[in-house]
């Protein structure tokens, strides 16, 4: 899941919800956006909701929003503190699965993509984008399990954040960030941000991609809780299935 936007009266909310994510998966990925303003204390909110009722590892990438406070070393401290990876062109495994993160950024997709050329502002923006990708590719390249899993907060493709207005699909992702995804032979992706986007979609290679943010999941299952449970299958000629969530009332509210 993605996109929690945790602010500071969010304390109780998400517990029920974590408890129910511990019942039913072996790790949770949480693809950016934790806090609405990027404020330590919405941070450390989540780090208590965690910390009380979460059983299971948690994998992170922190959003834009993570940024908006201009602390995101400081949130990102105080989620390691509580137990969770957070990943910024790091690796890790979890039961016998690779996970590369990355929050990514943003630039277009495609023929569409902004090029790095002309006015110093362009290239510093799209080298941002170029740097997030090679985060990724460095991430991917140091994991040695079989299957590969792909964690980012932008987009790596058009097909995701579409549902959203088309004049700002160029800053809900970067086709940067679907290169090495592709190169890699990624299992599955999943981020977050584009909040009207499009559930799941396909690199131009294949690889699932699933956007994950948690305003799209409740509008798409409202009668599900807010969280995409997915089976990475243990054998490569298996696909990667995204398996029905438990259907129960959904415990919160979207962000
Ligand atoms: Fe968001
Ligand atoms: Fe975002």
């Amino acid at each position: 899941m993605g996109d929690l936007h945790v602010s500071k009266s969010s304390h109780g909310t998400f517990q029920p919800l974590f408890s129910q994510i511990s019942e039913s998966a072996d790790v949770l990925l949480l693809c950016g956006d934790f806090t609405d303003y990027g404020l330590p204390d919405e941070a450390r909110v989540l780090a208590r909701e965690l910390t009380a009722s979460m059983k299971i590892p948690v994998i992170a990438v922190l959003g834009n929003h993570d940024y908006e406070g201009g602390k995101p070393d400081e949130i990102r401290h105080i989620l390691s503190d509580s137990g969770v990876a957070v990943l910024d062109g790091e690796a890790t495994e979890v039961h016998g699965v690779g996970f590369a993160g990355v929050k990514g950024f943003a630039g277009g997709f495609g023929r569409g993509a902004l090029g790095p050329w002309g006015e110093r502002a362009i290239k510093a923006f799209v080298q941002e984008a170029v740097d997030e990708a090679l985060k990724l590719e460095a991430a991917l390249a140091r994991l040695r399990t079989q299957k590969r899993v792909a964690l980012l907060h932008y987009s790596p493709i058009r097909g995701t954040v579409e549902g959203e207005p088309p004049e700002i699909f160029a800053y809900l992702g970067s086709s940067r960030l679907e290169e090495p995804i592709n190169r890699y032979r990624v299992t599955a992706v999943f981020h977050g941000h584009a909040h009207r986007g499009t559930p799941e979609g396909r690199t131009s290679t294949g690889v699932p991609v699933h956007n994950v943010a948690m305003p799209l999941l409740t509008r798409v299952n409202p009668d599900r809780p807010p969280f995409l449970i997915v089976e990475v299958p243990l054998h490569e000629c298996d696909s990667v299935t995204p398996v029905a969530e438990p259907r129960r009332e959904p415990l919160v509210k979207s962000a």
